[in-house]
């Protein structure tokens, strides 16, 4: 009886065997002629690991985590001594651009400027707003939202700065108590401060009067890692087998809270602007006379009424409302966070550099007979060794270490190669910082190197933490506020000691510039 089952078993395998052999036949004479087309010879001009038959670089970050996967690319850049290149496919390839000479034809013009699928990663999360469009509808929300970043619009934020960098100074008191730690844990700390002041300053609304605050700031660095694990498995930038493999499911569940917490937001605004609270705006009023008269306190706008206003008059939808409210939210505290993580973390480190700011900053506040601590926005952009520290830090510490592009125009390189169209290139500013060329001994934190006759020297496009260009960062000017004003209260009160040294960390693979284990400084209270 048996026999008459082992027959049929076997012929269904050997088909199945035979099948397997011919369409694996199929996918690797597909691969051969694939490797002959124009694109692979041009980005094969390029360094790179060695390219396997049908699996290409796929190996290069193949089950790596996070932390692996972020030292993996610095190692391909020190091994081919700068940009390289990966290869699936001529449907999947990438360019890994960590030097200016490449980088400079992405940021420089018009064209190219569109971001690539792997910011579809992020469709989920804060939809198609300002950092993900493209095209018109870029164009026009850049329109809309520019104004809410205006000068005089950045000067009444201030006042919110000045408020939250108190609160932020009370919780590191409190931490100092004598059965406290005494240090501090930068990345929570400086998050719970950059969210506080994001939605503030933008959406309008106090966090104390929010639920969900402390699981938005939770949910982040969850969505993170999900957009790295999708990021690094071509296999997963198919949306069905995102969604067959179950991750698609697993996004939802973790967004739902993040939503609701932006949701929230916008309703709790919306009812103010409903109420007629919001009269100037809903009028049609100039926003940038709006907030300049808000200037003395009695009313304090925000981007999210700018987007509100708009709505009147038909510029935008609740839909496009919501990615806005979502994007600014994530990208507006997160960044920051990161900025400040790290320069408290290399004030600590670098001594002498402290002492010399500290000195900077007391000089000012003597001169100028500061009371409260806080200086006037115009004096924060006079101090020229505290700018110099600040560039140096983003230089070492990009808060957004790497952003993408779709190569939609065939690129030709000065030196005579090419970037093919349908690649995707990705900017690794964290390896561009470190060009030895541009920075000679790049490890080493110096902030001379932005002295005027320096920079001079060096290529427009080797420095870029805010990007360059068309798409450059909306909030440059407002994160250049913020974190300043939060480090010149924090350094005339506190010195900065070290807790975690520099060669304890260990970056991940994120959004922002993060490490995998807890970041702590000592801030002990000055007397001086
Ligand atoms: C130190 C802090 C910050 C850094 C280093 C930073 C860096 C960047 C970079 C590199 C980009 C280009 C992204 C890309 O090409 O994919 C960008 C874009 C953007 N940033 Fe920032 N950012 C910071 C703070 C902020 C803040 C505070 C806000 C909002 C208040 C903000 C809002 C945005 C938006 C909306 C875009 C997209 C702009 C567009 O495409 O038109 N950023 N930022």
């Amino acid at each position: 009886m048996a026999s008459v089952w082992i027959l049929p078993c076997a012929s269904v395998f050997a088909t199945l065997a035979v099948v397997l052999a011919v369409l694996l036949l199929l996918c690797l004479v597909w691969d051969v002629f694939d490797k002959r087309s124009p694109k692979f010879h041009a980005i094969n001009r390029f360094p790179g690991p060695p390219v396997l038959p049908l699996v290409g670089t796929a190996y290069h970050t193949r089950g790596l985590d996070a932390a692996k996967t972020f030292d993996a690319f610095r190692h391909y850049t020190h091994l081919h001594g700068g940009s390289y290149r990966l290869w699936l496919n001529s449907g999947t390839f990438v360019l890994n651009v960590t030097r200016c000479q490449e980088l400079e034809p992405f940021l420089s013009g018009v064209r190219n400027t569109e971001k690539s699928l792997l910011y579809r990663f992020l469709h989920p999360f804060i939809g198609v707003g300002l950092l993900n469009s493209g095209g018109e509808k870029w164009l026009q929300r850049r329109r809309i939202l520019t104004p809410a970043f205006h000068f005089n619009i950045l000067h009444g934020f201030h006042r919110t700065f000045c408020e939250e960098t108190e609160k932020l100074a009370a919780l590191i008191d409190n931490a100092e108590q004598p059965d406290g730690p005494g240090d501090i844990e930068l990345q929570s700390m400086m998050s719970q401060f950059t969210l506080n002041t994001i939605c503030e300053t933008s959406m309008g609304v106090k966090l104390d009067t929010m639920d969900g605050a402390v699981a938005y700031r939770e949910g982040i660095y969850k969505v993170g890692e999900m957009m790295l694990i999708r990021a690094v498995r071509p296999w997963l930038y198919f949306d069905w087998t995102y969604g067959v493999l179950g991750y698609a499911r697993k996004l939802r569940r973790l967004l739902k809270p993040l939503h609701q917490f932006t949701s929230g937001i916008i309703n709790q605004r919306r009812q103010l602007f409903q109420q007629g609270m919001l009269d100037d705006l809903a009028a049609g009023a100039d926003e940038r006379d709006t907030y300049s008269t808000s200037f003395d306190g009695k009313k304090r706008y925000a981007m999210l009424d700018t987007l509100l206003a708009a709505e009147l008059r038909g510029l935008i939808d609740d839909k496009g409302i919501r990615e806005e409210v979502d994007t600014f939210t994530f990208e507006g505290h997160d960044t920051t966070s990161a900025a400040l993580t790290f320069i408290f973390l290399t004030l600590a480190w670098e001594q002498e550099v402290q002492e010399r700011l500290y000195q900077e900053l007391r000089q000012l506040h003597d001169e100028k007979s500061v009371r409260d601590g806080h200086f006037l926005a115009n004096d924060l952009g006079s101090l020229k060794y505290f700018d110099r520290v600040i560039k140096e830090c983003f230089r070492l510490w990009p808060p957004v270490p790497f952003i993408s592009r779709s190569v939609t125009e065939e690129i030709t390189l000065p030196d005579g190669r090419t970037i093919p169209k349908d690649c995707i290139a990705a900017l690794h500013i964290f390896d561009l910082h470190r060009d030895p060329v541009q920075f000679p001994d790049p490890e080493r934190f110096d902030p001379e190197r932005f002295l005027p006759e320096n920079v001079a020297t060096r290529n427009p496009y080797a420095y870029v933490p805010f990007s360059a260009g068309q798409r450059n960062c909306i909030g440059q000017k407002y994160a250049l506020l913020e974190v300043k004003t939060a480090v010149a209260y924090l350094v005339l009160r506190y010195r900065v000691l070290p807790v975690t040294e520099r060669s304890e960390i260990r970056f991940i693979a994120d959004l922002v510039l993060r490490a995998s284990t807890p970041l702590r400084v000592r801030f002990e209270r000055r007397s001086d």
